[in-house]
């Protein structure tokens, strides 16, 4: 397994590009599953996430064709085998997305259950009960969504909570059903808007994406398209919150903070002075960095992506900050992770108090999911001394060419690829 060792202490400073984000790019991978005519997508990031699922599509028969650089071309025209294996669906719980779309082309899909993950139980209830209000025949047999429709019906539907998958699965099941759709309570995520906004290139007719009442005029088919994935707004946030940590001046070109105005808020509270251009965002970082105290809630509001890193900034703050998770019951992880390095946290419940300390000390820390292990670099960037990461798999599914952005700005990270595990000499 790979490992990270970083030499803390220098302060970032430079430029680097943000790649496609993840989030977007994931269900818009699956809708190429309803069109047998090509979708060409650019700005697509190089992940391991995008990599499992591109696997998982190729054996449902989609044709993927390496256009180079941050580009492919999917064709489905001979989607035969609608299938979601557990060996994939557990290393990606994203892999859920393909059932909405598979049920309204093909009329049938079997999906492993995704099952529980490090930061919560996180079930998919919700996407069944959409897809059965439009007319599907769904039974859970041995670990599998057993999943059967004949021409979906468009029916109203209203989620008990706003979940992003959630209204992606249900919104490219609704784009071939028989009738309208309407989604209450839908995610108003900016990758959800993405998702619409590439559907609706290939011929969707959607309206109301971004407010929480999504509704959808089911068509015939829908043939191909062209789409450029919207910036990375975690990846964006993550390397503001590491500049903040590190101490330094960057510059983040390739994105924009259209869809960060609470992120860059919580940064100038801080102390940071970040600067917006139209295609850029530049973050200065101050002396001495402020606490800021945050509540994750469903967009717009402090996104549950951007917590752990927040809790990292906070540590090496002036102050005390209250951090509330309100979306995963499990995701304060990385607070065990971070105290290793000298960081002050306690947890009750779903809040986390974090007493700044004047210095982090380097350990070895262990990466728990793909968030908590970007708090861990940026703890280690601020950090005195070597940290080694453990378990960065995790990394390598969601932040595309970490160690070359760190490095470009001027961090001091090298990979160690292949250790043994721990304690195995
Ligand atoms: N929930 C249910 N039932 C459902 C669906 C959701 O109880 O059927 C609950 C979840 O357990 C959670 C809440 O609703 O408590 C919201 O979850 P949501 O469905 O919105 O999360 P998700 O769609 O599974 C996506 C992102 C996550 C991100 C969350 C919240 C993708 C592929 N994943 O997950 O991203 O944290 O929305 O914004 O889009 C990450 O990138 O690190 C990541 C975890």
């Amino acid at each position: 397994m790979d490992k990270l060792a970083i030499q803390g202490g220098a302060a970032l400073s430079g430029e680097i590009a943000i790649s496609g984000a993840k989030n977007a790019a994931l269900p818009i991978l699956c809708a190429a599953l309803l069109t047998p005519e090509p979708l060409h997508l650019t700005n697509l990031p190089r992940l391991n996430d995008i990599a499992t699922l591109l696997r998982l599509l190729a054996r449902m028969g989609v044709t993927v064709h390496d256009d180079g650089a941050d580009a492919l071309t999917l064709d489905a025209r001979r989607l035969d085998h609608p299938v979601a294996p557990y060996e994939l669906v557990k290393t990606m719980r994203a892999s859920i997305l393909v059932l909405g779309p598979l049920l309204a082309r093909h009329g049938e899909a079997r999906v492993s259950l995704p099952g529980g993950c490090a930061i919560g139980a996180r079930p998919v209830d919700q996407h069944v009960k959409g897809l059965q209000a439009m007319g599907a025949d769904i039974r859970v047999e041995q670990g599998y969504i057993e999943a059967k429709a004949g021409r979906l019906k468009g029916a109203r539907i209203c989620t008990d909570m706003a979940t992003v998958t959630g209204t992606e699965n249900l919104m490219m099941a609704a784009v071939l059903a028989d009738g309208e759709t309407v989604i209450e309570n839908a995610a108003r995520e900016p990758e959800v808007v993405d998702l619409a906004k590439c559907l609706i290139r290939m011929g969707a007719r959607i309206s109301g994406v971004g407010t929480d009442v999504i509704a959808i005029q089911g068509v015939e088919r829908l043939g191909g398209a062209e789409h450029a994935i919207m910036p990375d707004r975690i990846e964006t946030g993550t390397y503001l919150c590491a500049a903040a940590a590190a101490g330094g001046s960057v510059r983040l070109t390739r994105t924009s903070a259209a869809c960060l105005d609470v992120v860059v808020d919580k940064l100038m509270d801080a102390g940071c002075d970040v600067e917006l251009e139209r295609n850029a965002i530049c973050l200065k970082a101050p002396a001495r960095l402020k606490s800021v105290s945050l509540r994750t809630a469903p967009y717009p509001a402090f996104p549950t992506d951007m917590q752990a890193q927040f809790m990292a900034i906070n540590s090496v703050a002036d102050g005390v900050a209250t951090i509330r998770e309100t979306i995963f019951e499990n995701r304060f992880m990385h607070a065990g992770e971070l105290a290793r390095l000298g960081a002050d946290i306690q947890i009750e419940g779903g809040n986390a108090i974090v007493r700044g300390v004047k210095q982090l000390q380097g350990a070895t820390v262990m990466a728990t999911d793909l968030r908590a292990s970007a708090s861990l670099v940026i703890a280690a960037l601020a950090a005195r001394g070597e940290t080694v990461i453990d378990r960065i798999y995790h990394l390598d599914r969601g932040y595309e060419r970490l160690e070359e952005k760190l490095s470009q700005l001027g961090a001091r990270v090298e990979r160690i690829r292949n250790a043994p595990p721990q304690g195995q000499g």
